[in-house]
């Protein structure tokens, strides 16, 4: 009072002069001042935070974005004082947008569906909290409208690409994305997206589809079938006047060759498995006159073309193979001994045939023969090579004698 009177002019200040006076001498007194009515005009701003209450999620999220915004245009200071002024309760509210850019700015490295996921999940705990709804700042980072544009135009492209198979669908996604299919209908769900973020992850299961959105069913072409291939022709084939081709006539000599060499391998094995031996010759029948045998009890007489001895015994006449049945050395005849001796190593034999000594390990052997007449009839047969008395047989005139049937002599005692 003393001062307005000794100072009449300061009466005519306006207030804020005078508050503003006031708090001069208040901060030269050094008693802090609480935050006067100046700090009320930036307090603008802040509004919408302190009617968060009524808001919808994203009326609440819009606020906060455009909350952070104006924080990071015009710094950090005259946000938080506003709501003081206002209502005690604001300021809390208040504190969410300075803390939002936060999150806006780590989604600057985020994919587009992590970005859904994360404005998702800002919606679920602004509904689940309430006021504080720091996800806001999601859409404000333009990643919520991937999302959503995905999931709906999937719609018209399933109904339209009802009745295809996968190779004609892949086929129309690609027509349709190479026609240069405008992004419009992707951009124009964006206000769905910030309406309602929380449909987000469906997107993400049907990404794959969404080539076709741009076409739909009356914009896809198929594509023509191709015509088919014309059949190929035949060349003709040159017949000879002979009627024989040349590849006939190389088939026909190979086929007679091979026929010729099978031919001659089965005579060739035949001949080999049966010899047969001429008559006369060692190995088949020689035939002796029944004179050329000797007396009974004579000197045996050789044939050296049958390679036999001829003999005649008291049981009657025989055939001696002429190699010794020791090592295979021809024996010859002592007459003085009157019996059959082999130089290589002593052997001795019978005038029959028979063993008598030495390392021959049996008996001469002998050949098989038969007694015919002089019509070549076979009036015996000796197939053992034992003694046929020739006595017996007066009309006898031959004797054949089978050098290819060698029988085994008999074995010592
Ligand atoms: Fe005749 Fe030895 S070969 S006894």
């Amino acid at each position: 009072m003393s001062d307005q009177a000794t100072n009449p002019k300061q009466s005519e200040k306006p207030a804020w002069m005078l508050a503003s006076s006031a708090d001069d001498s208040k901060a030269g007194s050094g008693t802090p001042a609480p935050a006067p009515a100046a700090s009320a005009a930036p307090a603008k701003p802040a509004a919408p935070a302190a009617n968060a209450a009524p808001m919808t999620v994203a009326e609440r999220a819009r606020a906060a974005a455009l909350a952070a915004q104006q924080a990071r245009a015009g710094g950090a200071a005259p946000t938080p004082a506003a709501p003081a002024a206002d209502k005690p309760a604001a300021p809390k509210p208040a504190a969410a947008p300075v803390s939002a850019p936060a999150p806006a700015a780590n989604t600057a490295g985020m994919s587009v569906a992590e970005r859904a996921r994360a404005a998702a999940k800002a919606a679920q705990t602004a509904r689940e909290g309430g006021a504080p709804v720091v996800s806001a700042p999601a859409p404000v980072t333009t990643a919520a409208p991937a999302p959503t544009p995905v999931a709906k135009p999937a719609a018209p492209v399933a109904a339209s690409t009802a009745g295809m198979s996968v190779a004609e669908r892949a086929r129309a996604a690609a027509k349709a994305a190479q026609s240069g299919g405008s992004p419009a209908p992707v951009a124009k769900p964006a206000p769905t997206a910030a309406a309602a973020p929380a449909p987000a992850p469906k997107p993400v299961a049907t990404a794959p589809k969404p080539a076709a959105p741009v076409g739909g069913a009356a914009a896809i072409a198929m594509p023509a079938r191709p015509a088919p291939a014309p059949a190929k022709r035949e060349e003709p084939v040159y017949v000879p006047p002979g009627g024989v081709t040349r590849r006939e006539f190389l088939n026909y000599i190979w086929g007679a060759s091979m026929a010729l060499l099978l031919a001659e391998s089965a005579v060739l094995t035949y001949l080999f498995s049966f010899p047969r031996f001429r008559a006369g010759d060692f190995g088949g029948k020689i035939a002796v006159g029944v004179s050329e045998f000797p007396q009974l009890n004579g000197n045996p007489a050789p044939n050296n073309v049958g390679k036999f001895w001829m003999v005649s015994t008291e049981k009657g006449v025989m055939t001696h193979y002429k190699i010794c049945t020791h090592l295979g050395c021809i024996y010859g005849w002592d007459e003085s001994a009157k019996i059959f001796s082999c130089p290589c190593h002593g052997s001795q034999f019978q005038y029959d045939g028979t063993y008598r000594a030495g390392p021959a390990p049996r008996g001469l052997d002998r050949f098989s023969f038969e007694v015919v007449d002089a019509t070549d009839k076979v009036l015996v047969e000796s197939k053992d090579g034992t003694a046929i008395d020739l006595k017996k047989y007066p009309d006898a005139a031959k004797i054949l004698v089978n050098t290819g049937n060698k029988i085994t002599g008999i074995a010592r005692a």
